[in-house]
């Protein structure tokens, strides 16, 4: 088999960038480890920055995001029983739109299949060779058969734990690298949101955060043990915590039905540079963030938008110099997220310790200044909806 770009991971990153190669006229094959049923069904992130939201409807992927999204102008933070309004549209003139990650990955899906693209469901064995020729080559199992897929360019599209980002030698690569002490359980619940707005709340028993799916359906996270069994978390304790952290005096937080549940370990990680060879890392094959920010899938998208320009400009022009750029450049996005991902953790979490006390003043600190400077919120809220693309 041969194509242009071998794309390895079928999530976010890499149906994306299958898609933008595409209009572009450029092949692009992608490989995928897991059945297409299972990566529309894992529930992950839910916000999508300005600029994602432009990409996507610019390049015509957008029109059920734009139908069943929710555009958000704003978002609540709370300290204890105190809420504070960040207002981003009145701050920024920018927005974010509450649209769920798998809904993404079926919207782009369905594009490829109905463009006649090539994505591969349940392949095994993926392991890349050749990067620092003109050949490389990917070989997988599919379907019990083994195969070789050649192609001019490789895209390690396959999330923290995928196979590409080890492709580069131990003495090319670095690694920075925090973890945190705590996770996040994560729901979604049936039951209308109780809020407009998203809520990040720091409690004194833990964050927790409200979002929401669609005016049926709920999403919450609370800070929890990192790996915790789901055990652990019965119904009746998952509604006790959030009613205790997410209480201000007047409001009421609805209850229903509980239809998924997972734990999410907490990490910041950038593995650098993002190219070897003929070989481009993207999206959280080379990067990982706390998801305070809501930032992970965002991120993702704007490595993919980054390397189709690269790409696209190596096949037209002959110029290379996108693709000699393209790291650099994505890790000073890379970096101003990874800022803002951590500050936002740090601001929001309970962290255990002999200086907790200190640590929760500097927060209180951080919320009084956040409240009485304009320009502390609107350091927030540019962050929050996200830099422009390019
Ligand atoms: P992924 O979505 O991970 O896609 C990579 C794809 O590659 C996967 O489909 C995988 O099956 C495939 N793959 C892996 N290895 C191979 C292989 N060897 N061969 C072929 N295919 C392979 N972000 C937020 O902002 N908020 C959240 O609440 C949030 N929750 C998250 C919960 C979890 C459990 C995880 C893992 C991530 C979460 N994120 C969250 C982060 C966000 O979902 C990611 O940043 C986003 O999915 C990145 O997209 P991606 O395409 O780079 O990677
Ligand atoms: C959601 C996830 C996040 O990580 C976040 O910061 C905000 C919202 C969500 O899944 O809705």
């Amino acid at each position: 088999m041969r194509t242009q770009v071998a794309i390895v991971g079928g999530g976010p990153a890499g149906l994306l960038l299958s898609h933008l190669l595409h209009l572009q006229g450029i092949d692009s094959v992608v490989l995928e480890r897991r059945s297409q049923e299972y990566v529309q069904q894992r529930v992950r992130a839910g916000v999508l920055e300005q600029g994602t939201v432009d990409l996507l409807r610019e390049v015509g992927v957008g029109e059920r995001m734009l139908r069943e999204g929710d555009r958000h102008e704003g978002v609540h933070l709370q300290f204890d029983d105190e809420r504070l309004h960040i207002p981003f549209t009145e701050l920024t003139g920018r927005a974010i739109t509450v649209y769920g990650q798998q809904e993404v990955v079926k919207d782009l899906n369905e594009r490829r299949r109905a463009d006649g693209g090539q994505v591969l469901f349940e392949v095994d064995d993926v392991a890349v060779h050749d990067v620092t020729t003109e050949s490389p080559s990917v070989t997988f199992t599919h379907d019990g058969v083994a195969q070789v897929l050649h192609a001019d360019f490789v895209a390690g599209c396959d999330g923290f734990h995928g196979v590409c980002r080890d492709v580069i030698p131990p003495d090319v690569r670095r690694v920075y690298e925090r973890v945190y002490p705590f996770g996040w359980l994560g729901i979604l619940a049936e039951v209308a949101p109780s809020t407009d707005e998203l809520i990040y709340a720091n409690n004194g028993r833990g964050f927790a955060l409200h979002s929401m799916r669609s005016a049926t359906i709920s999403r919450f996270y609370l800070q929890c043990e990192p790996d915790e069994p789901l055990t652990n978390w019965p119904d009746e304790r998952i509604w006790d915590e959030l009613h205790a952290r997410l209480a201000v005096p007047g409001w009421k937080l609805n209850e229903g039905p509980i239809i998924d549940r997972s734990v999410t370990a907490m990490r910041s990680f950038v593995a650098e540079p993002l190219r070897h060879g003929r070989l481009f890392l993207a999206g959280d094959s080379a990067h990982i963030v706390p998801p305070t920010g809501a930032k992970g899938l965002n991120l993702a998208v704007a490595d993919v938008d980054r390397l189709a320009e690269a790409l696209v400009d190596h096949y037209r022009t002959g110029s290379d110099t996108g693709l000699d750029e393209y790291s650099a450049k994505c890790l000073e996005r890379v970096w101003r997220v990874q800022h803002f991902s951590w500050w936002m953790t740090s601001m929001t979490h309970r962290f255990e310790g002999p200086d907790q006390e200190f640590e929760r003043r500097l927060q209180r600190s951080q919320f009084d200044y956040l409240r009485s400077s304009k320009a502390a919120a609107t350091t927030l809220a540019e962050n929050y909806v996200g830099m422009p693309l390019r």
